[in-house]
């Protein structure tokens, strides 16, 4: 099967940084399918020769075994191809056609790697281009809009010219190998599915914590925020995947609307339930591993009065049969005590202690990053009359799967020249989503109280762990 892949912002930070080392080591791999063509458009004007110089000279930055030979960078650079593109310029669209056409390849696919207000304007104009034949796919990173009016103005555009099955939208976590082991460990297994339910679980934490700070995206990151940046996408996907009903096939659309039924029961937000569920922070200066860092205030570029909240802490619910009444915890921030991201699942204690000891109930901690892994948290005894000790479980994908697993932007490369949308986001699960959070934004708005305030390389706020006591819970750090 032959492709085009084209990178719109092809010189841009995500290019170079995430998509196109993620593509080399496909192509590493052998994974990428014979008889490919890879395009970088963007601004400038460049022979590909000194395109792939340039990306030659960014690929020095990715990690060490990640970071191609001279030789097999030969190799890689031969699918490599530059044009330069205005994109406000229709003929510039019709010129893309034709170096397509010329070609005439089985798949095309087009990433949208520019910044997301540019998305609507290229979506029109790939229609006005006629790229947009079946064969075409357009990939979409996030963040796709920053509320639900601007998601659903994106996807109305972007219906107009695709058809939904040829919309990929992105969210890398969806791509990474611990987040398809959670559908794995589900559905693939018989052991936790009698469980997965209120009678045994007491609740369930999802907690994606950085011990990074925004960095170099101060000015995107104080207009976007840890709700849009982290809660509405990513914690929501994998709170999805962890309440979903089995979906009868594994096709994409069977599990979508499965996660689609669980966006729906989740309960809505009002005014007072924002203030008594939501709690948001702001780092201040702390230490992280080891060093001293400064307040989000003095990060470049941040509005000395901004409001914008580094940390979100939530309690919600789904509300249906299996889990009516567990509360689910969403946990985000950055400048946190560790990178950390993991889904505890903390079941119920046994109804009548006989042995003594902590009798500390049973917790599986499904680990996403830096450990990929699984653990059973248990109580066993040395012996006869002597007190329950925990102990555990340890799973570590690394280890059971040796080398060559297939990372976050590899997969769902690989995936959208595929054709393969269970990764990507349906855009009513999107626009669902945007629905549920935006009271909390709404709320946020009317509140000049603002955000709470942290130090950075603690856990967060104090009313963070306050959130999780009054239901008689900690989180996991805590125990
Ligand atoms: C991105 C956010 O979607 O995810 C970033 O915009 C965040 O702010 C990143 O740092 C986290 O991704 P990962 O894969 O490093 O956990």
């Amino acid at each position: 099967m032959s492709f085009d892949l084209v990178f719109f912002g092809g010189t841009g930070d995500l290019t170079w940084r995430k998509l196109m080392p993620a593509l080399f080591q496909a192509f590493r791999h052998g994974k990428l399918p014979e008889g490919g063509r890879i395009l970088a458009v963007a601004r400038d004007d460049m022979p590909d020769e000194r395109y792939r110089e340039w990306l030659k000279e960014r690929f020095r930055e990715v990690d060490g075994p990640k970071r191609p030979s001279d030789e097999e960078f030969e190799r890689f650079a031969a699918l490599l191809h530059y044009r330069r593109m205005d994109l406000s310029q229709p003929e510039h669209y019709q010129k893309l056609k034709d170096w397509l056409d010329e070609r005439n390849a089985d798949t095309v696919v087009l990433y949208l790697a520019t910044s997301p207000h540019l998305f609507t304007q290229i979506c029109e104009q790939l229609g006005v281009a006629g790229l947009n034949q079946p064969k075409v796919r357009v990939v979409l990173e996030k963040p796709l809009g920053h509320d639900l009016a601007s998601a659903q103005q994106i996807n109305k555009v972007v219906r107009s010219v695709f058809a939904e099955e040829q919309a990929f939208r992105i969210d890398h976590y969806l791509g990474k190998p611990s987040v398809q082991n959670l559908m794995a460990l589900r559905f693939g297994n018989a052991f936790f599915e009698p469980l997965w339910r209120r009678e045994s679980i007491a609740n369930i934490q999802i907690t994606l914590a950085e011990s990074l700070g925004v960095g170099t995206r101060g000015p995107f990151y104080d207009g976007t925020g840890a709700l849009r940046d982290m809660i509405q996408n990513h914690a929501l996907q994998l709170l999805t995947m962890i309440a979903m009903e089995p979906p009868s096939t594994n096709d994409a659309d069977a599990i979508r609307d499965e996660k689609l039924k669980v966006l729906r029961s989740l309960k809505p937000f009002t005014a007072e339930s924002v203030a008594r569920d939501v709690v948001r922070g702001q780092y201040r200066a702390g230490t992280v591993d080891g060093k001293a860092v400064v307040s989000y205030l003095d990060e470049g570029k941040i509005p000395a009065d901004s409001a914008t909240e580094t940390f979100v802490a939530l309690r919600t619910e789904v509300q249906n049969w299996r889990w009516a009444g567990v509360p689910f915890y969403l946990r985000t921030g950055k400048r946190l005590a560790a990178r950390d991201a993991q889904i505890v699942v903390n079941f119920r204690q046994v109804p009548h202690p006989i042995f003594p000891g902590p009798n500390q109930p049973n917790r599986l901690v499904i680990k996403l990053q830096p450990e990929d892994g699984l653990e059973l948290q248990l109580l066993a005894t040395k012996g006869s009359g002597e007190a329950l000790t925990p102990v555990s479980l340890d799973l570590d994908f690394d280890k059971a799967f040796a080398a060559n697993r297939v990372g976050a932007y590899e997969r769902l490369l690989l995936d959208a020249i595929a054709g393969r949308l269970n990764l990507f986001v349906r855009s009513d699960e999107q626009e669902q989503a945007w629905r549920w959070v935006e009271p909390i934004l709404d709320a946020w708005k009317r509140d000049s109280a603002g955000p709470r305030t942290y130090t950075a390389g603690s856990w967060g706020p104090p009313a963070a762990s306050a959130l999780v006591a009054r239901d008689g819970f900690t989180w996991a750090e805590e125990q």
